[in-house]
């Protein structure tokens, strides 16, 4: 008799292990609370996440435990789905916020009701699990349809510019005809066609860079847009005396991408070179095809201030920016990371910051996009 009670015994405590080693190896975060929030259980998950031993837990409050309060939470924006499960006997879920320092971390909290006999709830499960990774990702998305629409937004306005620009054009032309060449008139118009053409100039580069002409094209010649971004921003290179040298491949095969979104990453890049080299300096941008051929490579590489080592982590955060307010967005980068990876690519960086060697100090970004297979091109 006393033998069957010691192998009962022993199984229930084997059974009881196993439970707890699968909850122990799930790895959002469990607990179990009574009707008055005090916890009965908590898997290793947890016990990491709060850097504490079980026995400290185990018969404490939750709301002491997680939240260092003496009453059940009530704190706005963070409604407690454990106090809604007692209440309405439910599953419930809430994203909630943690903000530690410069850092937010968010949870999505689930519980779920455990019901006695008569169908009451006597205790819930509360499970936790850090979404940090989606929700960020959620809001590059978010980020990039904001910008997309911008863009249409302001190709729209530049279309319309168009029009009331070719009529200045048309009748400055036929006033031109009706002038003295050696009058001074004569040169005021001139000088107002030339300026009425610049405009042109402008919105027609402008108008080939947005949205306004997306061809749903997923095939993109890179030396071509490369051209095309380098002679939109030459005059502007230019003025800050930064010296463009190209280095471009011959003959690359054509890449994966829209080719309106390729110089959009271009653009910011070069964009981003250009505000480092303050003074002037020299941007080579070259192109090459990859040792195993499925490849090409972007490379742009300045001679600016280099980043230092304390912001390279963070380059690519969205809204992380060293630029004064009103100058940088600290989203060209996060942007430019979205379009890379959309087509499978990926953008990479190497620097010398103006600290560590003022004779070398630079900055080089490369951009890796995935070949086109010939047959599927
Ligand atoms: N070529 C570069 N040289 C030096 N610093 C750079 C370069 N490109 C990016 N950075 C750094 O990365 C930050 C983020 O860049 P980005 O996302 O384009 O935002 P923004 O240009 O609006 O600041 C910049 O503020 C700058 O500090
Ligand atoms: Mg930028």
């Amino acid at each position: 008799m006393e033998h069957i009670l010691e192998e009962d015994i022993s199984k229930l405590l084997e059974v009881k292990r196993f439970l707890q080693s699968i909850i122990d190896s799930i790895e959002d975060q469990i607990m179990v609370v009574d009707r008055e929030y005090r916890i009965l259980e908590v898997n290793e998950a947890l016990l990491k996440r709060l850097n504490k031993p079980k026995h400290e837990i185990i018969g404490e409050f939750c709301y002491k435990v997680l939240h260092d309060l003496d009453r059940p939470c009530n704190i706005p924006n963070h409604p407690c789905p454990v106090q809604e499960t007692l209440k309405t006997g439910k599953a419930s879920e809430a994203l909630h916020t943690h903000f530690k320092g410069r850092e937010v971390t968010y949870y999505r909290v689930t519980s779920y009701p455990i019901f006695d006999a008569e169908g009451v709830v006597q205790h819930v499960v509360e499970m936790a699990r850090d979404v940090t990774k989606w929700k960020k990702a959620g809001e590059k998305m978010h980020t990039m349809q904001k910008l997309a629409a911008l863009g249409e937004l302001a190709a729209g306005v530049a279309h319309e510019l168009n029009n009331p620009v070719a009529i200045i054009l048309g009748f400055v032309d036929l006033l031109i005809e009706k002038t003295k060449p050696d009058s001074k008139e004569y040169k005021m118009l001139k000088s107002i066609e030339r300026q009425g053409l610049n405009c042109k100039k402008i919105i027609e580069n402008f108008l080939s860079l947005t949205t306004y002409q997306v061809t749903g094209e997923y095939s993109a010649d890179v030396n071509a847009n490369i051209e095309r971004v380098i002679s939109v921003l030459g005059n502007i290179l230019l003025t800050k005396n930064i010296i463009v040298e190209k280095n471009l491949e011959k003959d690359l095969p054509k890449v994966r991408g829209d080719p309106v979104n390729l110089q959009h990453v271009f653009i910011n890049l070069i964009t981003n070179s250009a505000d480092a080299m303050e003074g002037g300096g020299v941007l080579t941008i070259s192109t090459r095809l990859n040792e195993p051929g499925n490849r090409v490579d972007i490379l742009f590489e300045d001679t600016g201030h280099g980043i230092k080592k304390e912001y390279r982590q963070r380059i690519f955060d969205p809204f992380f920016t060293t630029k004064k307010v009103g100058v940088g967005t600290g989203l060209g980068l996060s942007v430019c990371h979205c379009i890379v990876s959309n087509y499978g690519g990926e953008i990479t960086f190497e620097t010398v910051s103006e600290e560590e060697d003022s004779e070398k100090k630079g900055t080089t970004f490369t951009v890796s996009l995935p070949v086109i297979p010939s047959e599927s091109e």
